[in-house]
This record gives C-alpha cells, sequence and structure tokens, in this order.
C-alpha cells in the first residue's frame, strides 16, 4: 500500500509507541498524587512540558495537553472569549476553519458574541483587506489556521498579527494543526497567542494534542472538576500521551529543513505531473505546505477517482477525511469559488517524511492508467 493520506493522519513513529509503552509501564501513577510514585511520574509529566514550551518559545505553565485538535480548537475559542469578554463580543473566524473551530464559533454567536467571518480569495488565502476593515477595538479574539487542511494553503499569519495588533487588543488563536512539523512554528517567529497541536498528525497517538498559550495570556477552562492543567483541563492528565506528544513533538521539529526540501521536491514534481493533464485542475495555491497537494479531475467524482486508486493500493482522500464521509459539498472549496465542473472531483494527496520518490512514481503510472480508462487522457 502507499499511504498518501497524512493530512487525515500518519503512523505512529516507533520511538513514539516505545516512549508510550515504556511511560505506561514504569510511571502509571496519578500524577497529582502526593506519594513518592506519583511525585516521579509528575516530574515527567513537567519535563514533557518543558521541552514543548522550549520548542515553541513559551513557559511551561502555558502547555495544556488535550484530547487533541478538536479539544484545543473547542477551549481556544470558547476559553480565550469568555476570558477576554470583558473587554468585548467581537470575534474574527476564517471562512476556511476546521469544523472544530467554525462549530465552536457558531456556538460562541448562539451566546450572545459577535462572530464574523474572514474571506479567502479563489487561491483560499484570507484577503487582508477586507480583515483589515473588519477589526474593530472590540475585538477579542481572531482565529486563523496556519495551513488550510484540505489545500495546504499557508495563511499569512505575520501580516494578520500586524493588522490586528495595530487595531485592536484582540488576542490571536493558530490551529496549527497542519503546520506544525512541516513549516516553522513558534511563538517567537509568528506573533500569536494561542496554538493549537494535534500529535496523531505527527506521527504520535491519536486522541492527544495540546493548546499552548504565549507567556502572560490566560484562559477559562471547558473542563471544570479535580483542577488538573493548572486548573484550565481537568481530568488525570495521561503522563503517557503527554511524553508520547513531546516525543512526536521533537522528532517533528529534527531535520526540519532538509524534511521540509524532500516533502516539496516530492510535491513539485508531483503537481508538474499533474499539470499535464488537461482535465486536471491543481487547487493548491503557490504559497502552499510542502505536504499537501489538492487537484481536482474535470467531472469525475473523487470518490470515483478514489475507489480506482485504491484498486491499485494507491490511498489517497478527498479534500478533508472529515468531509470525505459526507455528501456535502466543502465549506473551504466553495469559499473559494471551485466551479461545479471540479468542485466534486477534489482529490488531496497528502506527504510525510516517510514518503519518497518510488512512491510518487508508483501513483504517476497508476495515475495515468486510472484517467485512462475513466476520462480517456
Ligand atoms: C486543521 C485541523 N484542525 C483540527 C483538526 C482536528 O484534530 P484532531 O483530529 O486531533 O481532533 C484537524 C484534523 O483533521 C485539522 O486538519
Amino acid at each position: 500500500m502507499i499511504y498518501l493520506d497524512n493530512s487525515a493522519t500518519t503512523k505512529v513513529h516507533p520511538e513514539v509507541l516505545n516512549t508510550f509503552v515504556a511511560v505506561n509501564e514504569k510511571f502509571w501513577a496519578n500524577p497529582a498524587s502526593i506519594h513518592t510514585f506519583g511525585h516521579q511520574t509528575n516530574e515527567l509529566l513537567q519535563s514533557a512540558r518543558e521541552q514543548i514550551a522550549d520548542i515553541l518559545k513559551t513557559s511551561n505553565e502555558k502547555i495544556f495537553f488535550t484530547s487533541g485538535g478538536t479539544e484545543s480548537n473547542n477551549l481556544a475559542i470558547f476559553g480565550l472569549a469568555h476570558k477576554y469578554k470583558q473587554r468585548g463580543k467581537h470575534v474574527l473566524i476564517s471562512e476556511i476553519e476546521h469544523p472544530s473551530i467554525i462549530e465552536t464559533a457558531k456556538k460562541l454567536s448562539e451566546i450572545g458574541f459577535d462572530v464574523e467571518w474572514i474571506p479567502v480569495n479563489s487561491e483560499g488565502i484570507i484577503i487582508l483587506d477586507t480583515l483589515e476593515k473588519l477589526v474593530r477595538k472590540d475585538t477579542i479574539l481572531v482565529s486563523v489556521m496556519h495551513v488550510n487542511n484540505e489545500t495546504g494553503a499557508i495563511q499569512p499569519i505575520e501580516e494578520l498579527s500586524k493588522i490586528v495588533r495595530a487595531q485592536s487588543r484582540a488576542l490571536i488563536h493558530m490551529d496549527a494543526v497542519q503546520s506544525f512539523g512541516k513549516i516553522p512554528v513558534d511563538f517567537k517567529i509568528l506573533d500569536i497567542d494561542a496554538i493549537t497541536i494535534s500529535s496523531h498528525k505527527i506521527h504520535g497517538l491519536k486522541g492527544s494534542g495540546l493548546l499552548a498559550l504565549k507567556k502572560f495570556v490566560e484562559i477559562e477552562p471547558i473542563l471544570y472538576g479535580g483542577g488538573q492543567e493548572s486548573g484550565i483541563r481537568s481530568g488525570t492528565t495521561s503522563v503517557p500521551l503527554a511524553v508520547a506528544t513531546a516525543k512526536a513533538i521533537r522528532l517533528a521539529v529534527t531535520d526540519l529543513q532538509n524534511n521540509i526540501l524532500k516533502l516539496q521536491t516530492l510535491s513539485d514534481d508531483l503537481m508538474v505531473y499533474l499539470n499535464t493533464f488537461p482535465s486536471v485542475k491543481v487547487i493548491s495555491p503557490a504559497k502552499k505546505a510542502p505536504h499537501i497537494v489538492t487537484f481536482s479531475v474535470q467531472k469525475v467524482k473523487g470518490e470515483v477517482m478514489i475507489n480506482a486508486l485504491q484498486e491499485q493500493d494507491i490511498i489517497v482522500s478527498t479534500s478533508s477525511a472529515c468531509s470525505s464521509r459526507q455528501t456535502k459539498t466543502s465549506h473551504v472549496l466553495k469559499a473559494m469559488h471551485i466551479s461545479d465542473d471540479y468542485i466534486k472531483g477534489v482529490l488531496r494527496v497528502s506527504l510525510s517524511t516517510l514518503n519518497n520518490q518510488q512512491e510518487i512514481d508508483q501513483f504517476k503510472i497508476v495515475f495515468k492508467r486510472v484517467m485512462n480508462v475513466i476520462k480517456g487522457d
């Protein structure tokens, strides 16, 4: 099998799995317990927090372990909006966010927040001129993802933060689920206040991730209980998952520049190839993350292509794993005004550093065969 659906999930790295098993075997105490075993387990947890804080360039107490990207996004949107609601009720969200942001923002508007949507251009990149007009003195939160999961488009976060900072005291949250480990991400490079990371997108374990805040940024909890994770995320912290997450994060940033180069070479090669087919339209913009190539075959349903490729052991997806089992059209592609001829035929190839040139070459052979049968190309 050639697995090219790494934006949906990645294969767990053996070192991450070993870490998870080892911590479960040796340090399975409750990190909140006051006995020595509890202390030792807690030390491991704090060391995982410290390693992540170092990489993201924030302080240890601003790393909150969660069950993954969805929970971190819910926590960021609800938690920041509630914490800063004395300053205003205005919230700005991009139109192309993951459902875990969009649905949460819709809930905010149901309880009295004033949520407005930042539009994107035909390349799926937020329109900064419009953002400038939308930001107000009472804007308290702006949430825009770093890399779009359906198209790979990199959003202009640095420019966005300049605009937001010039006109308001709003907090900026960035969903880095598809960017962390693929392009540089930290609080120093990007002038933002909150970052969401999901472990299973970076060869970590499903059901784990984190929300990181910049130093001095505060948040309200969305889960109440025993007060773990500094009161922000109650529930016994899974130390094995936290330590495995720290491992996945460390591995993801090791050799980042070489990994970017490798992914870029593979995706450039694929894009050049896809552009040779008259009925194929590449949807990913020029300014895209190195691991995602999204394209569409004119007047052919995505599912038809996925099944035909799968029969020959190639695994790809429609534009997002979340929407691939739903029949409704992607909100991202709609926001980009992709034409009717192409919108139903969108496919996403998403790579990881485990992929290689031979696999891309094999993809090309199979794709040509499939196109020949289906389109006569
Ligand atoms: C951009 C983005 N944000 C959030 C999520 C949700 O992450 P998780 O699966 O860890 O809940 C995903 C998952 O596909 C994603 O691509």
